[in-house]
């Protein structure tokens, strides 16, 4: 083993990311029904100690402090989502809530002063529940309230604002409104969700071309949820398997999201299923060609691994992608247990040289990783303090992959931590925490990690030391 110092390029952002509903709480400034409080009314036992998202880190009373342990802990940047649903507190349309233009606009001139760019992401999950019952994604006139909702925040916000990014993980809502029952209004039919993603590229689509209107300098992209695809095997069955999720899972929204394209071989397959969106004009394809992404994040948290099937399907049942494959258990494989995730540290890089190789090097930045870990309390020190070095590991054997691929030409920007002071995880709720700075829920104190003070060093040494004996 020797000792290597990974220095990062200049600039790096170094940061994390979280999103409104996960951390702001309701407050006071008026806000619409979003998805996850119609559902949590509806169904409470869906969620981790039956835990919802009225308070969760309760940011929109403490953002004060929070912009300190920001700077505490080494962020020049930092991902926040605006919610829809704050902005326009009359079910997502309407006028615009001058409360939460006041909120956001402080916030983000905080930040500001505080050496902290903002990067600003327009859809984190949280649908208004009104225009959900109106179809959500599935309807137009909901791509239309939300692109006037995305032109409101260019235009309240985008002189504070350093990047843009028009959806976190498009793919989550439709695996799990449509395909897998893990968000609301848990359907289970692939042709509604195809229709759903389709309308959610050209939404993607007609932000950024209202982006451009205002001229600032700015870009505006995409954060996408991607895993690499690795065949269990060589056998021609295996590699074909792995091709098939690859198409469903990462090919269709990075193609059309940053070449304005569409799979050739996924639309064959679809229309073969008969599953294509029925409502798809050649006018929408064009602004899908015409307004690409012009930066990308890459929310890398496991591999994908895939076998051919070993079963055969039931016709009957409803159509869905794993139809053509099973996920493979690798032996020996390296887990989170307490998320069910694989830890696959070279994921990093293999995810990176496919942007750089197939995707025309678009500038690109780390803009989730991380580690969730339950009942972290069993790791706190007398004086309060998680000492999380499991945290500490699983960052630097990514950052080194990372560090790999920048060195091979790779044009990576930054590595955003998920998350920064623990928040709330959806249908998980409290269950695991990932932050660099721990939350008592019951008194909502803040106390900084022991990552929290290395990832401060990490940011003021832009690098840092790594045992290694396999880089050079
Ligand atoms: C990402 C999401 O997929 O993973 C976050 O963008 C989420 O919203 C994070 O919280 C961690 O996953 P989970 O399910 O453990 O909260």
């Amino acid at each position: 083993m020797t000792l290597q110092q990974l220095q990062f390029p200049e600039n790096f952002w170094w940061g994390s990311a979280w999103s409104a509903e996960q951390a702001e709480g309701r407050g006071e400034t008026g806000k619409a029904e979003t998805v996850w409080e119609r559902w949590y009314k509806e169904q409470p036992t869906r969620f981790y100690q039956r835990i919802g998202s009225e308070v969760t880190t309760d940011h929109i009373h403490r953002y004060h402090e929070d912009v300190q342990l920001m700077k505490q802990t080494g962020h020049n940047s930092f991902r926040v989502s605006i919610s829809w649903a704050r902005m326009f507190p009359n079910d997502g349309v309407g006028e615009v809530n001058p409360k939460a233009v006041a909120f956001y606009r402080d916030l983000f001139t905080e930040m500001n002063q505080n050496g902290v760019k903002v990067f600003a992401n327009l859809y984190h999950f949280d649908m208004p529940a009104k225009l959900q019952g109106q179809g959500g994604w599935e309807s137009r006139d909901v791509v239309a309230a939300y692109v006037h909702f995305a032109d409101t925040c260019f235009k309240e916000f985008g002189d504070l604002v350093y990047h843009w990014f028009t959806f976190n993980e498009p793919l989550g809502p439709i695996l799990g409104s449509y395909l897998e029952d893990f968000h609301y209004p848990n359907v289970i039919d692939f042709k509604r969700g195809a229709q759903a993603a389709f309308f959610t590229i050209l939404a993607h689509a007609q932000a950024i071309a209202a982006h451009k209107k205002y001229g600032l300098e700015s870009k505006i992209g995409v954060i996408l949820n991607l895993s690499p695809t690795f065949p269990r095997s060589q056998n021609p069955a295996d590699v074909k398997a792995a091709e098939i999720a690859d198409l469903f899972y990462t090919r269709s929204f990075l193609d059309p999201m940053v070449k304005g394209t569409f799979p050739e071989k996924l639309t064959d397959l679809l229309r073969t299923y008969d599953q294509l969106p029925a409502d798809m004009t050649e006018a929408d394809l064009q602004i899908i060609k015409e307004n690409t992404s012009q930066i990308l994040g890459l929310n890398y948290y496991e591999p994908r691994r895939v076998k051919a099937r070993l079963t055969a399907i039931n016709p009957e049942g409803p159509f869905l992608p794993d139809w053509f494959f099973e996920h493979h258990v690798m032996p020996g494989r390296k887990m989170n247990e307490y998320r069910g995730w694989e830890i696959y540290e070279k994921g990093i890089y293999d995810l990176c040289m496919d942007i750089k190789n197939n995707y025309g090097n678009i500038e690109a930045f780390i803009s989730e990783n991380g580690m969730g870990v339950a009942d972290e309390e069993r790791f706190m020190d007398e004086n309060g303090q998680v000492i999380d070095t499991y945290r500490i590991d699983f960052i630097k054997d990514h950052l080194a992959y990372l560090w790999k691929a920048i060195n091979e030409g790779c044009n990576i920007k930054g590595y955003h931590l998920w998350t920064f002071i623990d928040c709330w995880s959806w249908i998980n709720a409290y269950k695991n925490r990932y932050g660099l700075v721990s939350l008592d829920l019951a008194t909502q104190k803040r106390t900084i990690k022991k990552s929290g003070e290395f990832y401060k060093n990490l940011s003021d040494n832009n690098g840092f030391e790594y045992e290694t004996d396999w880089l050079v």
